[in-house]
This record gives C-alpha cells, sequence and structure tokens, in this order.
C-alpha cells in the first residue's frame, strides 16, 4: 500500500508541485498551473496561472475556472504546446425594428490580468454574424493608434433569402484569420447609424467572436435564433512572462537564463527554453528524448521509444537509450539508410539463400552418393577379386593381373569387338608394348569353381607353346573374370577354311594346309604331354584353332579342358557342334585324350575337303567320308577341287587315312596326337621330297606358266608322289611359312 501511495504520489508530482491538488473534475492542472489554495501555505501555481476548482451549479461537482473569473476551463497543456483551452463570451446587439439597439455586450471579460495568455493565432478564427454589420477586436499596447491590432470582418444580406448554411464569406456571416499577440476577447461595433438594422426582421442581432479553428459552422437560421450572453470555446497560448510585473516586463529565454536565474521556469533536467512564438515570455519545453513537465524538477523523463512504435517507428532491433533509441538491422538484414525510415532487406534475398542453400544440398548429397558408390564399388571389385581366386593368381609369375582400369584403357572401353566367344563378347585390345591382345570372357566363377578357375588359368598361363594361344594376362575386378589372350589376326580356321562371311573363299594351297594340321596337332600333342597327362581340350573344332598373322595355327579355348573333369559339366558345358565330339564320350561320358583325336581327325576331313562338317543338305562330312571311304578305298572324291591334283593326290589320301584312323569308333585303335603329328610332319618331308624332284620351288609359289605341262610320274609303291602344279595357279599371294 505504501509503494502504491509513492507511485501514486511520484505520478502526481510529474504534473504538479508536491503537495497540489493537480486535478480538477476532468481536468489535470499541470504546473506551472495550479490551484489557488485558501490555506495560503503552498503556492501550487506561478504566478498567473491560478485555477479555481469551482462548484458548478447546485451540485457537488466542481470545474476549473481562471482565478478571479467564472471563465471555464476545458483543459491545460504544458507539452508538446503551451495551451488552455477555455470558454470566453461573445459579444453581441440586438435590434428593434426602428434600428434601436435593444441590448449589447461586448464579451469583455477580465482573464488576462498578468499577461500571460494570447489568443492563439494559429488555433483560432473570428467570426462575425449579421446583415449589415461591421465588428472588429483591438488588442495590444498602444502603437501608430491606440492599440497594436485591429481585425474583424464585415458582412451584408440583400434580404432574408442571401445567407446560406456553411457558407461565410460576407453573405450573413464572415470570418477571418486573427494575428498573433491578441490578449483581449473584447469586440468592437460599427456606428449604428451607419449600419442601419431596420427593417431587418431576418437578422435582430449581430455576433462576433473568437473560436476554436473548425469548432463553429454558419447556419442561416443563427441570425434569428442564436441565444445572446453564450460562450464559444478558444485557445489561450501561454508563456512565461518572469515573477514580478506582468505589464513592465517580458522576459525571452536569454534573459529568463541570466538575469532571474532562481526565478528561470524550466527547472527540470533535460529541459529547453523556447521563445514564445505568439508574444512576449518564453516557455520550457524537454528536450529531444524525453517527455513530461519540464517545469518541475525531474520532470522530464526519457521516453522509451521502443514502446510506441508508431510514433518512434523502427524496422529492426529495437534498444532504447537514455534520450534515444538504437534502431539496428536484424541480423542477416541491412539497410543503405536509417532503420528507422526504411524496413531493412535481406543481405542475401532469400531467392540467393534458397538457391545457395539449394546448390551446397544437392553437392554435399552428390559427394556422398559418389563417395559412396566409389566405396561400394570398390569393395565390389575387391570382392570379384577376391571371388576370382585373385590371391592365388597373385602368386603366378607368367601372367599379368590388369585392373579394371588398365582393361578399359587396353580396349578402349570395349571398342572393337572381334567377335562372339563361348561366354560373350570378344574385344581387341592393344597392350602397352603396342602388341595386339583378344580380351574375352570366360565363365562365371564361384566358390565351388573357384579352385578349378585359378587352377586353370595357372596352366594355361604355364602352357608355353608357339601352337597354344598365349594366355597374357587376366582381369578378375568384374563380375564374370576377363581374360586377355594374344591376338591372332586372321581369325579361327573355320574363318579361313568356309569364310566368316564377309570375305570371299580364296584358294589355300595342300602346303598350308598341311603346316596348319602340323601346328595343330602340335598344339594338341604339347597340351597331351603336358605335365601329368591328363589335360584334354574337350572342344576340337576349327572354330578353337586360330591362325595369326604369320598362318601359325593356335589352339585355344581350352577353358573347359580342366573344369571337365567335374562330372556335372560333362552334360552341360559340352555344347557346341555335336558333330565333333567323340561318339565313344557321348556315349560312357568319359572324356579322354582320344576324344580330342577323334575331333582333329575331323579337322583334317575339313581341310582336305574344305566342307564344312555338316554341309550340303544336312549331310555329316564324317559319316560321308567313311562311308565314301569304305566303299572306294579312297576319299578322292570328295577333296576339295582347288587342291585335288594329281600331284597332291598321294598326300591328301594320306591324310585322309589318317583322319580315317582318328575316327575309329574303338578308342584303342585311333592313334595318339603324338603319331598324328609325326605322320604329318612326315607327311610334309615327303611333300617337300617329292616336289624337290619334281618341281621348281618357284613353281609352287605360283608363278608357273600357263603352258607348263601337266606332267606326273606316279611311283604307287611309294610314299612320295611327284605331282606337278596345275595350270590355274591361285594368283593370290601366299604368306612365308
Ligand atoms: C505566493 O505568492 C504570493 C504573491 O503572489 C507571494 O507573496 C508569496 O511569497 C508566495 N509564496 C510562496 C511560498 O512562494
Ligand atoms: C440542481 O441541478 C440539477 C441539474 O444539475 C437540476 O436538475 C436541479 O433542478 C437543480 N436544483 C436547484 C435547486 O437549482
Ligand atoms: C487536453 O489536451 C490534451 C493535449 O492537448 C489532450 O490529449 C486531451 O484530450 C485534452 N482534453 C480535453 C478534455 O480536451
Ligand atoms: C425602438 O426603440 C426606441 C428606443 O428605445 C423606441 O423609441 C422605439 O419606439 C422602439 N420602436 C419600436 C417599434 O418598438
Ligand atoms: C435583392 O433584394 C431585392 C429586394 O430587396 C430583390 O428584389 C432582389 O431580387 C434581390 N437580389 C438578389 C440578387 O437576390
Ligand atoms: C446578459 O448578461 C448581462 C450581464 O451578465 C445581463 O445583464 C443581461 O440581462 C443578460 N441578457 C440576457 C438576454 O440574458
Ligand atoms: C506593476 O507595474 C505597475 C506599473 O508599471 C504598478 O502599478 C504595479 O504596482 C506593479 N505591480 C507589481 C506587483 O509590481
Ligand atoms: C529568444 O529571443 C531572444 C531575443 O528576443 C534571443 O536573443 C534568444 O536567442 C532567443 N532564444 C531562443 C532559444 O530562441
Ligand atoms: C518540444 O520538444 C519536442 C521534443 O523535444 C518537440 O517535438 C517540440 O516541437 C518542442 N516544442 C516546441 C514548441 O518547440
Amino acid at each position: 500500500m505504501l509503494a502504491a501511495l509513492a507511485m501514486a504520489a511520484t505520478a502526481a508530482s510529474l504534473i504538479g508541485e508536491p503537495g497540489c491538488q493537480t486535478r480538477c473534475g476532468d481536468v489535470d492542472i499541470p504546473y506551472p498551473f495550479g490551484i489557488v489554495t485558501s490555506n495560503g501555505g503552498v503556492n501550487c501555481s506561478l504566478p498567473g496561472f491560478e485555477i479555481s476548482c469551482a462548484r458548478t451549479g447546485n451540485g457537488s461537482a466542481v470545474a476549473p475556472v481562471l482565478a478571479g473569473t467564472d471563465i471555464a476551463v476545458l483543459n491545460l497543456s504544458v507539452m508538446p504546446r503551451p495551451q488552455a483551452r477555455v470558454l470566453l463570451p461573445v459579444a453581441w446587439q440586438c435590434f428593434n425594428s426602428t434600428g434601436d439597439s435593444t441590448g449589447k455586450s461586448y464579451g469583455t471579460v477580465r482573464f488576462n490580468a498578468d499577461g500571460v495568455y494570447r489568443i492563439s493565432d494559429t488555433h483560432n478564427e473570428l467570426f462575425v454574424l449579421g446583415c449589415n454589420t461591421l465588428m472588429y477586436t483591438n488588442s495590444g499596447p498602444p502603437g501608430r493608434y491606440k492599440y497594436t491590432f485591429y481585425t474583424g470582418c464585415m458582412t451584408f444580406c440583400n434580404d432574408s433569402g442571401s445567407a446560406q448554411d456553411g457558407k461565410c464569406a460576407g453573405v450573413g456571416c464572415c470570418h477571418v484569420d486573427i494575428p498573433p499577440g491578441l490578449t483581449d476577447n473584447w469586440m468592437q461595433f460599427g456606428s449604428t447609424s451607419t449600419w442601419s438594422h431596420a427593417d431587418q426582421e431576418f437578422s435582430p442581432c449581430d455576433y462576433g467572436f473568437i473560436v476554436e479553428r473548425g469548432y463553429y459552422s454558419f447556419k442561416a437560421s443563427d441570425l434569428t435564433t442564436m441565444p445572446v450572453n453564450q460562450t464559444m470555446p478558444l485557445r489561450l497560448d501561454w508563456a512565461i512572462r518572469s515573477g514580478g510585473n506582468s505589464s513592465s516586463t517580458s522576459m525571452s529565454c536569454a534573459a529568463a537564463a541570466k538575469k532571474n536565474k532562481p526565478q528561470y521556469a524550466c527547472v527540470s533536467d533535460h529541459s529547453e527554453c523556447v521563445n514564445s512564438s505568439n508574444g512576449p515570455g518564453y516557455f520550457c519545453n524537454c528536450t529531444q528524448g524525453y517527455e513530461g513537465n519540464p517545469y518541475i524538477v525531474n520532470g522530464c523523463t526519457n521516453i522509451n521509444e521502443c514502446a510506441r512504435p508508431t510514433e518512434y517507428p523502427c524496422h529492426g532491433v529495437c534498444r532504447d537509450t537514455e534520450g534515444s533509441y538504437e534502431c539496428k538491422c536484424r541480423a542477416g538484414y541491412q539497410n543503405d539508410g536509417n532503420p528507422k525510415e526504411q524496413p531493412c532487406s535481406p543481405k542475401f534475398p532469400l531467392a540467393a539463400q534458397l538457391a545457395l542453400g539449394i546448390t551446397l544440398g544437392i553437392s554435399l548429397l552428390i559427394v556422398a552418393i559418389l563417395l559412396t558408390l566409389m566405396v561400394i564399388h570398390k569393395r565390389r571389385m575387391n570382392e570379384y577379386f577376391r571371388k576370382n581366386g585373385g590371391s592365388a593368381l597373385q602368386k603366378v609369375e607368367s601372367i599379368k593381373i590388369f585392373t579394371k582400369d588398365e582393361l578399359n584403357k587396353i580396349t578402349k572401353n570395349n571398342s572393337e569387338v572381334l567377335g562372339q566367344g563361348g561366354f560373350g563378347k570378344v574385344y581387341k585390345g592393344t597392350l602397352e608394348d603396342s602388341s595386339m591382345v583378344a580380351v574375352k570372357s570366360s565363365i562365371e566363377v564361384n566358390e565351388e569353381r573357384k579352385e578349378d578357375f585359378t587352377n586353370e588359368v595357372t596352366i594355361q598361363s604355364q602352357m608355353i607353346h608357339r601352337n597354344i594361344l598365349k594366355l597374357v594376362g587376366c582381369c578378375l575386378e568384374v563380375d564374370v573374370p576377363m581374360l586377355v589372350y594374344e591376338f591372332a589376326a586372321k581369325g579361327s580356321l573355320q574363318d579361313v577354311l568356309h569364310g566368316d562371311g564377309t570375305h570371299s573363299r580364296l584358294p589355300i594351297p595342300l602346303d598350308l594346309r598341311l603346316e596348319i594340321a602340323i601346328g595343330s596337332a602340335e598344339g594338341l600333342r604339347y597340351m597331351h604331354s603336358f605335365t601329368n597327362h591328363t589335360i584334354r581340350h574337350g572342344d576340337v573344332k576349327p572354330d578353337n584353332i586360330l591362325i595369326d598373322d604369320k598362318w601359325i595355327p593356335k589352339i585355344s579355348d581350352f577353358g573347359l579342358s580342366k573344369l571337365l573333369k567335374v562330372d556335372n559339366y560333362i552334360a552341360t558345358m559340352v555344347i557346341g557342334c555335336m558333330s565333333y565330339i567323340d561318339p565313344v564320350f557321348m556315349k560312357t561320358g568319359l572324356l579322354t585324350q582320344k576324344s580330342d583325336v577323334y575331333s582333329f581327325g575331323a579337322v583334317l576331313l575339313e581341310l582336305i575337303t574344305r566342307k564344312k562338317i555338316v554341309y550340303g543338305k544336312n549331310s555329316s562330312l564324317i559319316i560321308e567320308f567313311c562311308r565314301l571311304y569304305d566303299k572306294e578305298g579312297s576319299g578322292r572324291a570328295m577333296f576339295d577341287e582347288d587342291i585335288a591334283t594329281e600331284e597332291n593326290i598321294f598326300i591328301l589320301e594320306q591324310i585322309g587315312k589318317l583322319a580315317i584312323e582318328c575316327l575309329k569308333d574303338d578308342v584303342n585303335d585311333r592313334p595318339d596326337m603324338n603319331e598324328v603329328a609325326e605322320q604329318l610332319v612326315m607327311l610334309r618331308r615327303d611333300m617337300k621330297y617329292g616336289k624337290a624332284q619334281n618341281k621348281s620351288p618357284r613353281q609352287f609359289e605360283g608363278i608357273a606358266t600357263s603352258d607348263s605341262p601337266r606332267s606326273f610320274a606316279t611311283d604307287t609303291t611309294s610314299s612320295s608322289a611327284a605331282i606337278s602344279l596345275p595350270s590355274a595357279t591361285p594368283s593370290r599371294e601366299f604368306p612365308d611359312l
């Protein structure tokens, strides 16, 4: 309760002197105004600003009046302008029909004994109502004439209908602005003789008054019905004229602060003196950033501007300071000017922020995804490497293990396809030493087959023979391992004999065919004798005999040979052309080296007949040749016509006979590859011997003249044949063998 009282006292002290009543009726009474007290002890006002709190009518209600008068006070303000709103009497004069005055009032009232008030020129205006009327007010100290100011206006009406509501421009009503410095309310009338009002029942009275701007608007009826002895509100400016004598001295700020220090009215800190703009004197104002009452000690208090954003705008973060306030843009916002005046804008526009954020986010995401993919890829490659037996193969010296990247570089990303292998496409590649290689998929490797695979690759890499396609290396970082072989430029024997569809079939001389047969046989023989003699090719056929650029045959695609140990594969994996397959193996399921011999027999038949294993309308080369041989004791009718010359016939017959041997049903009747190779080599020797006897090598090379005699001397008992070259020698050049 004490605190509440203290607060109330503080609040009261802000507008009035301590111990003084600061409110009367509905009106606050701020110092320098003060209510006149009857105890006489305390002066609650500065001189000239006394207010009486008077009873109105018969009740207990009170209202302020200027002390010593009955002028009602409506409002008193100190800040921002020193003003008092009061009711002052209207001046009037009335006439009877003969134009004689029946009564008047000049509105004179003594409200300004100390000269602190002056009528506000900016907030009031002067009205005159009447129909043949001049009214004016005069005020101020004597000058050129009796007063300093004379102001008023005249109004006239032609007849009773002249005056119009809302029109106050000299017909029934006139009004003028007033000058500053007016201190009195009284009105002067034009002389009744000059300004006759006879026969003017429509406007019996004249009225003159100063009134608050905008308060009064003219109504024509007021000319007849407006009561006399009434009041109008108007605003008074006031100023401090210093203690002492009102009429003699009027202090400016400079004078007040200098001479009358003890009586200087602006006593609050943060207050300042302002010269009155309306007449002499000064008033006080709180300095900028402060509000309250400058006429009392500590009356000016700091304004919390941040609490009043409409009066003190801030478009950023507001912080109150003593006498002022700070306004800064929020973090991340900026303002070229003053954030008190114009809104802050984001340093980065929202779109830019969004764009930046999204870009960053996406970049991070992409990086994350790429990293993950790389890790997954690397892990998978390592997995493949392990799965494909990489660690075992790394120990094998003769084989190079390529990384996936190296392989892609070698094959230029698989740009050149050589053909279709058993397990996928075969790509051409170039090693760093510019030697050509063929890269092909092997079979898929799983845990069961891993050991077989690594063994197989190991064995292949160790088989080094001019008639065996060399395994250069492998790549294990892929799902299905890739194998890198030396490159056979002329393709397979299948292509050479029967064409690969793109090239026309070219004649092939017998000795070249014999060389191919010998080479192939040597390759198989080497294979069969390799290590423990258990290695079989398993799929001997012209497709798997590759020819390099020097016409040297290379046995290839023996990937199955080792894996065939596993029973499961026999049925499923031995695919391809069934015709080359040993019928014994078909029956027993037992693959032996003699099965390779059988298949090689079929290849020999193809070499001498140049017929496919299945030719014509489903004729089997093996069956037809055996049948022919059984019938005629010779396969001559089926020999390739290109080479079936008398000179060659012996050799051809011998090869045919050897083929028949190889194709024997009983595996024990078949020669082994060793014998086959030896017999072929002997045939080559026979052929050269026979040739050396009969023909010059130049003729063999196809430069024989067309008229060379077709002579032949045959010794059927001899193993050698003397055969002359046919006149229609192929014109195609053949490589050196
Ligand atoms: C009050 O005012 C009267 C005259 O106006 C003066 O004589 C008197 O000293 C003043 N009293 C105080 C306390 O200022
Ligand atoms: C007292 O004033 C009230 C209005 O405020 C009025 O109605 C009443 O007649 C008055 N009484 C006397 C005796 O004047
Ligand atoms: C008195 O004046 C103040 C400031 O001019 C104003 O806020 C207030 O409403 C006024 N009161 C009346 C009753 O006119
Ligand atoms: C008007 O007033 C004058 C002077 O008081 C008087 O002599 C005159 O008779 C009056 N006229 C009328 C019509 O009442
Ligand atoms: C002025 O008044 C006379 C009579 O007094 C009338 O005849 C005339 O029409 C009026 N003129 C105007 C413009 O109203
Ligand atoms: C107007 O007021 C004066 C003085 O207060 C008084 O003598 C006069 O009778 C009043 N007139 C009217 C019409 O009330
Ligand atoms: C004010 O000055 C006038 C004359 O100038 C004098 O008559 C009056 O007594 C003075 N009043 C005071 C309070 O000094
Ligand atoms: C007030 O007026 C006086 C002279 O009339 C002048 O010297 C003084 O500087 C003015 N003070 C202010 C604050 O305007
Ligand atoms: C009084 O001070 C306030 C703020 O300091 C200012 O806005 C106002 O204009 C000042 N009044 C006068 C009359 O100088």
